[in-house]
């Protein structure tokens, strides 16, 4: 049987990556003393209040259809925190509820882009958007880093990556591999070219909540930005809620609109029950996000200093979220090699970062997802198998 074209840009090479994540997860299942560092899937429990309000929603025979755009109370609560950080006057027509972040980005993606169109991605990205943007029709166009080590955005390489086909530049800010928080300045050079060459920005907002210190800003705060920006959110991150699949997209009215037509026909609605959780933990936002932020900031510590004392190996420190970059290259390997060496001699496992882009081949992506004593010994897993290697 014959299948779309699409479909082969479905896959992509970032699926690869997964592999050693897989095998970590195995090993654990296994009963096998691995520390897994491999997925940003915060190990924290959901906090009560958030998990209650389902749980009553749920007795209370909530358990129906609901209005496919979202709850009503939901897109108000979101359009109000929206407003708040960005000083826009955003109400629950910008907003749409969406099955996590990536739901919206897709979403995005299918209302915005066509067969033959270019998206430019500043690299390394985060591993979905090469298949989201494939699934378009439309090509992503990787934009260089610096090429200094920062993996801070090259304004003049994602300028030159503009072609007539390019209709719109997708980024996630703060980033995943590198948690960098981009400044107003880079956003600002961001949003010049979007304006000049009038692009759409998709801009992936799920770690916003997680800066460790100074303002974050949305680049749909800027001028000339509201028109053409799509924030996408969700409270995956900031609430540990990565299971309950909801998130937001917040845009143009009439670009709501046709997300909204969009999510008719692909998941006609959210549960009832999981919206009313979601409308708590906006509520909640301002004690629970802050203790999630210090709580990775402290484990980024935990696992990242002690690493200093190798000297192959080099921390690339995170501004917000819950990875680092770790620059290998000092060991002689491959950042693939590595990680399954790493894998295999010690029962760690990382992502070889590569996988986010060439930009960040011979970096490893560790994540703070597990307990502080389990961070800590798997620090010196890492310096015990880096030495190894410069014995
Ligand atoms: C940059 C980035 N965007 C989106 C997502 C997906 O988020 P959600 O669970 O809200 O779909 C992730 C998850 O790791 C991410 O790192």
């Amino acid at each position: 049987m014959r299948f779309a074209a699409r479909v082969d840009h479905l896959g992509g090479g970032s699926v690869r990556a997964w592999d050693i994540h897989n095998a970590g997860k195995e090993a654990l299942a296994r009963g096998e003393n691995v520390i897994v560092l491999s997925v940003g899937d915060p190990d924290f429990a959901t906090p009560q209040a958030i998990t209650d309000t389902a749980i009553k929603s749920l007795k209370d025979g909530d358990t129906h259809y609901t209005t496919v755009a979202g709850r009503l109370e939901l897109r108000k609560a979101i359009a109000a925190h929206q407003s708040r950080r960005t000083g826009l006057a955003l109400h629950e027509d910008h907003v749409l509820i969406v099955a996590g972040a990536q739901n919206g980005l897709f979403s995005a993606a299918q209302c915005l882009f066509d067969p033959g169109d270019e998206v430019i991605v500043p690299e390394p990205a985060y591993l979905t958007y090469e298949a989201t943007i494939g699934a378009t029709g439309a090509q992503m166009v990787r934009a260089a880093a610096k090429r200094d080590g920062s993996f801070r955005p090259d304004l003049e390489a994602l300028e030159a990556a503009v072609t007539p086909r390019t209709r719109g530049i997708m980024l996630a800010n703060p980033g995943n591999p590198t948690g960098i928080v981009m400044t107003r300045a880079e956003l600002e050079g961001i949003a010049a070219v979007a304006v000049k060459h009038d692009l759409w920005v998709i801009c992936d907002e799920v770690y916003a909540e997680l800066v460790f210190d100074g303002a974050f800003v949305s680049i749909a705060s800027l001028p000339g930005m509201a028109e053409r920006t799509v924030t996408v959110g969700s409270l995956s991150k900031s609430h540990a809620m990565t299971g309950w699949r909801i998130g937001w997209m917040i845009a143009p009215e009439a670009l709501i609109t046709h997300a909204d037509h969009l999510a008719l026909c692909a998941i006609y609605g959210l549960p009832g029950f999981i919206q009313n959780a979601a409308i708590q933990a906006i509520a909640d936002m301002d004690h629970v996000a802050p203790l999630m932020r210090d709580i990775y900031r402290a484990r980024c510590g935990v696992l990242c200093d002690p690493l200093k004392a190798a000297n192959n190996l080099k921390v690339l420190y995170p501004d917000s979220g819950m990875f680092a970059l770790i620059d290998i290259r000092g060991t002689g390997l491959s950042a693939n090699d590595f990680a399954w060496g790493l894998f295999r001699a010690e029962g760690v496992s990382v992502l070889d970062a590569s996988a986010f882009g060439p930009a960040a081949e011979g970096y490893i992506r560790v994540a703070f997802t597990v307990s502080d004593d389990a961070l800590a010994d798997a620090a010196q897993r890492i310096l015990r198998y880096a030495r190894s290697l410069s014995a």
